[in-house]
């Protein structure tokens, strides 16, 4: 395949507008998976992705499509030219922007797919520009036309006045009936431009995805973007300087198919005994060894918006943790981790997430995937804390302050959304920044607000004032003086360093008081008395007591059924299985995830 005859595009949308369903008809269409293959969304592979109905990774595939030159689809199988098109399916949820960005930087084109009835929402705008910004060709496909409300001129007018994409450019589909879309690959292949690599100069690859796979240990997803890579080459990484044997190489189609050489312009994998996880990193260049090359640009690091302790459940060790992290941040490089150690907790590490949707997925997947225990604490956004002294300090973890540092920096996001949710942002600290209109219907607004304020349950309140209309999208902004102070949990007295959290002061009461309520709710009832307390430094500033009771599972067997009795007690085991000792006290897991809805 020359270059001419390559394309590599990528599906971009709003989250449901149907991204992994039009893939998936993609690939039937090309005969790349059966029809009906039983499996709905193929792309979509991980567990959590299917019962969430979430894409969480992108995901490449190859398929071949036979069309004349200039785009046409026809049968006159002689003047057909075959076509290699490699389709990255990216996620839509604000939390993976970051694997979107990741997925273009292999692109020429995208799809930006647009439901009929919902129409332009706040990340078909953020993906547009990431589009746009990468210099991509973009095709409209108003998606969904078979739906009752579908409104495609609407949405045609909507797509012109923020984007200026013309009316007459927009391809109509129904992912699910299958209406139109025969004209989307043709449109690809007329509208795309072809990569623009060099077969002659020397090899130049992209990492853009790694992962760990049993058998073949480290595998590489790349795009060639100079040269030809051939089975057995020897390839050096840019970033280390560690030289490698390729022993496998092939696409995506969609399963792993060898093939010994990929083409400049293609995207495929390669498998070349990288021992550990750390040598793959994503967005590094790979070159020949008999070769120096200038590294590609790879791509902006991941910005991290918040920050969690994990540590191993009660039963379960910090190495099988230590180990399932490695493995899982080679599939997610998003995920940054460095070790800590909590007095409450033990040894475990500090993550930092995209948001808390990537954060609930990535401890999700430790336990499906890698069968870890894990306990994570109270998420917390970054803080800047400035000291009398005048120094500064980045903190990720409340613990990690001194009780009443000065004056401290706040980091604030920029937000945009649609809808009438003034009161909420403002209720949460927010300046308005931007207000229009996209057409008479639909509003576009921009706010500034503390980051805090978004991560913490601000996308379920958007949506539930809203009945759902309104659609939201974050970016990050400078960090902003603000008045905080640190807040403990004390259990018997004692600081459990793994509750702390960073309030403004003046809300500082009042979650307090909520924290202290919310653990009374979640703590069971213990052999002795328990004190929960809440303080600002020295001062208490809310208080609860657990009384003594115990809790006698089997006080209710009279002494006569055994095998009752044993599954009572079996029963009493599971529910202590996600228990965590502080001190002498038991905190169910939940405990930690009910602290972070507390704002
Ligand atoms: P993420 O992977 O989470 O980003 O979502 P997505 O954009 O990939 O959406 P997905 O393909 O999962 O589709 C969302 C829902 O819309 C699913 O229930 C699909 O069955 C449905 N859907 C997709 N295309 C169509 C269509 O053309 N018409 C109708 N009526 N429903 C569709």
């Amino acid at each position: 395949y020359p270059p001419d005859k390559i394309r590599n595009f990528s599906i971009i949308a709003h989250v449901d507008h149907g991204k992994s369903t039009l893939a998936d008809r993609l690939l039937e269409l090309t005969g790349t998976i059966k029809r009906g293959h039983g499996q709905p969304q193929y792309l979509d592979k991980l567990q959590v992705e299917r019962e969430r109905g979430i894409t969480v990774k992108a995901q490449t595939a190859t398929m071949f499509h036979k069309c004349n030159n200039n785009g046409s689809d026809i049968n006159d199988v002689d003047k057909a030219a075959k076509f290699l098109l490699n389709l990255i399916d990216t996620p839509g949820h604000v939390d993976f922007s970051y694997e979107v960005s990741r997925s273009l930087a292999a692109c020429q084109g995208a799809l930006l797919v647009v439901d009929a009835a919902q129409g332009v929402q706040a990340q078909t705008v953020a993906n547009f520009y990431l589009a746009f910004e990468s210099n991509l060709a973009i095709i409209p496909v108003i998606n969904k036309i078979d739906q009752p409300t579908a409104d495609p001129d609407r949405v045609k007018a909507q797509l012109k006045s923020m984007f200026d994409l013309e009316p007459s450019d927009c391809l109509l589909t129904s992912a699910k009936t299958g209406l139109g879309l025969e004209q989307v690959l043709p449109s690809v292949i007329k509208r795309i431009p072809p990569p623009p690599g060099n077969s002659n100069s020397p090899l130049r690859m992209l990492l853009l995805d790694s992962y760990y796979d049993e058998y073949k240990g480290v595998i590489c997803h790349v795009a060639v973007v100079d040269g030809v890579l051939r089975k057995g080459d020897k390839i050096s990484s840019a970033a280390t300087g560690h030289a490698y044997e390729v022993a496998d190489v092939g696409i995506m189609h969609p399963e792993l198919t060898p093939t010994g050489v990929l083409l400049t312009g293609q995207v495929g994998y390669i498998v070349s005994g990288m021992r550990s996880t750390k040598e793959a990193r994503v967005g590094d260049t790979l070159h020949h060894n008999r070769f120096s090359v200038e590294p590609l640009p790879g791509f902006k690091p991941a910005r991290h918006m918040v920050f969690s302790g994990l540590y191993p459940a009660d039963g379960s060790d910090f190495d099988a943790l230590n180990h399932a992290i490695e493995r899982l941040t080679c599939n997610d490089a998003s995920v940054s981790v460095t070790k800590e150690s909590s007095s409450a907790l033990g040894l475990g590490f500090r993550c930092g997430f995209l948001g808390l949707l990537h954060m609930d997925v990535f401890h999700q997947r430790l336990e499906q995937e890698y069968g870890a225990h894990v306990i994570s604490t109270v998420p917390t956004v970054p803080y800047i804390f400035e000291y009398s002294d005048g120094s500064k300090a980045q903190v990720q973890n409340p613990a990690a302050l001194p009780s009443n540092p000065k004056t401290e920096l706040q980091l604030a996001g920029n937000l945009q959304y649609v809808g009438p949710v003034i009161t909420l942002c403002s209720a949460r600290r927010g300046q308005q920044l931007e207000y229009s209109f996209m057409d008479s219907q639909r509003a576009f607004m921009k706010y500034r607000l503390p980051l805090r304020e978004i991560v913490v349950d601000f996308y379920n309140e958007l949506k539930s004032i809203t009945s759902g209309y309104a659609s939201f999208d974050y970016e990050d902004s400078e960090y902003q003086e603000s008045d905080l102070v640190k807040l403990d949990v004390l259990l018997n007295g004692q600081p459990v360093d793994a509750m702390a959290t960073i309030v403004h002061k003046l809300k500082a009461q009042r979650v307090g008081r909520e924290l202290v309520e919310k653990l009374k709710k979640f703590i069971d009832r213990q052999m002795f008395e328990i004190t929960i307390q809440a303080a600002i430094g020295a001062k208490v500033i809310a208080r609860e007591t657990v009384s003594a009771m115990r809790k006698n599972v089997l006080a209710k067997c009279y002494g006569g059924d055994v095998t009752r009795k044993k599954k009572l007690l079996e029963k009493q085991k599971e529910g202590k299985k996600r228990m965590k000792r502080i001190g002498s006290v038991d905190i169910p897991q939940e405990a930690f995830h009910e602290l972070l809805k507390v704002s």
